[in-house]
């Protein structure tokens, strides 16, 4: 049947579906939460792994707990021979947010927990997924490029392991750090699309590798982690920061998005920004030189120029234009950036799909069934008739 749909509401903009105690955003104030921390309190204090533990566990862990958690993750970094074995056999030219699709979905059918609906099941299967996927990120990087896979150091931590797979030795501390905090900056970022749909999955009752598998290929898209890919995309087309002026002026004349700018929550700059904007600073000795530095600043002040003249409304920066440059910086291929998101949002979408299957009391887990304004005719041509193919006339 057909019913009332605002166009301002399509999207589900401004519409609260669930209830959740995981993190919340201040879209006024620009503040971003993780269970009652700033993200930048996090950034500047915690680790990674830390902050793993604090979204899936609601609190701060004591050193106990947290070398249980890191141990936990360390022991299921690997990914079984069969699974590489498949890797090997995708074509090389294969966007690495759809081989990480693919691979996650292959590494359910060597859970053994995979059938098993309790939360503690659900818990395994989450810490399995975020120990692997950077060792799934840093093998297909390596496969595609026909190096050796490198297997992963258990005496490194999550996100230092990964770079070191990734490159083949030790990045080096400066980087290190500033990938810590990048992916700890996104972490969790509430109902964001990817989230929403590994909740949706998860609604079903379906595992969390199906919600999962969703979720990546939810982020994928360039109006969601596919965006820090086409920031870098972007800054190559344009080519030099004489070139942004016109470059910006010719997309909001042809009606195309600039990448990076404008946020579906903030109604100010995304707090992320200054996260990453400092660690571009910490990793670069001239920063008024470093040319992909300063186009995006010149793409976010004529962009804002831009859209005031045009929108007559005020548009932001996001988190996908500094950490296109940040990833850059620490010489990542920019076809990785958004599994690099996927690597670190696997912690908030696996602590999601938990809270929708068991969430607090007095809350019930439901089945997400939302309603659509049917525009088409009530029956169809020829009164809903069914006519046979051969006899059918167009
Ligand atoms: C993220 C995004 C989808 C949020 O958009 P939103 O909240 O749905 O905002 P709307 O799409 O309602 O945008 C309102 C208006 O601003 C425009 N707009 C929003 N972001 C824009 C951008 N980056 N470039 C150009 N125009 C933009 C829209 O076209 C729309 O114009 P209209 O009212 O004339 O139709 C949007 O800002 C976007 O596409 N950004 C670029 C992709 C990106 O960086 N994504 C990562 C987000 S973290």
């Amino acid at each position: 049947m057909s019913g009332q749909v605002n166009s301002k509401d399509t999207g589900l903009r401004g519409v609260y579906v669930a209830n959740t105690g995981i993190s919340m955003i201040d879209e006024t104030a620009g503040k971003l939460f993780y269970r009652g921390y700033l993200v930048n309190t996090l950034t500047k204090y915690s680790t990674y792994e830390e902050t793993a533990y604090l979204i899936m566990h609601g609190k701060l862990p004591l050193r106990s707990e947290l070398d249980k958690f890191s141990s936990n993750l360390k022991s299921e970094r690997k990914i079984p021979s069969e699974v590489l074995k498949f890797m090997m056999q995708i074509p090389k030219e294969s966007p690495p947010m759809d081989v990480l699709q693919s691979t996650i979905s292959i590494l359910a059918h060597y859970d053994p927990d995979i059938y098993d609906q309790s939360k503690e099941a659900h818990y395994r299967q989450s810490i399995r997924i975020i120990a692997k996927i950077p060792t799934v990120i840093a093998a297909w990087d390596r496969i595609r490029k026909n190096m050796s896979v490198i297997e992963p150091d258990t005496s490194l931590s999550h996100t230092d392991n990964f770079l070191y797979m990734l490159f083949g030795e030790r990045a080096p501390p400066k980087i290190e750090k500033c990938f810590d905090i990048a992916m700890i900056a996104h972490a969790e970022h509430s109902f964001n699309a990817s989230t929403f749909a590994a909740r949706i999955v998860a609604s079903t009752n379906a595992h969390v590798y199906a919600a999962i598998v969703a979720a990546i290929g939810a982020l994928s898209g360039d109006l969601h982690g596919g965006a820090c890919y086409q920031v870098m995309r972007n800054l190559k087309e344009i080519g030099s920061p004489e070139k942004v002026e016109q470059w910006v002026i010719n997309q909001l004349a042809n009606n195309r998005k600039i990448s990076g700018m404008g946020h579906a929550v903030y109604k100010t700059v995304d707090p992320r920004v200054k996260i990453l904007d400092e660690c571009i600073r910490v990793l670069t000795e001239n920063i008024e030189d470093y040319k992909y530095y300063k186009m995006i600043k010149l793409i976010e002040k004529y962009t804002k120029r831009e859209f005031r003249k045009l929108k007559g409304a005020d548009i932001y920066p996001n988190v996908d234009l500094y950490s296109a440059v940040l990833y850059n910086l620490m010489g990542i291929d920019c076809d990785l950036y958004p599994a690099l998101f996927a690597l670190s949002r696997s912690v908030g979408w696996c602590t999601h799909i938990i809270e929708q299957k068991y969430p607090d009391p007095p809350l019930k887990p439901v089945l997400y069934r939302p309603l659509a304004d049917y525009k088409g005719l009530y029956y169809g041509p020829n009164g809903g008739r069914y006519i046979p193919i051969d006899k059918r006339k167009h």
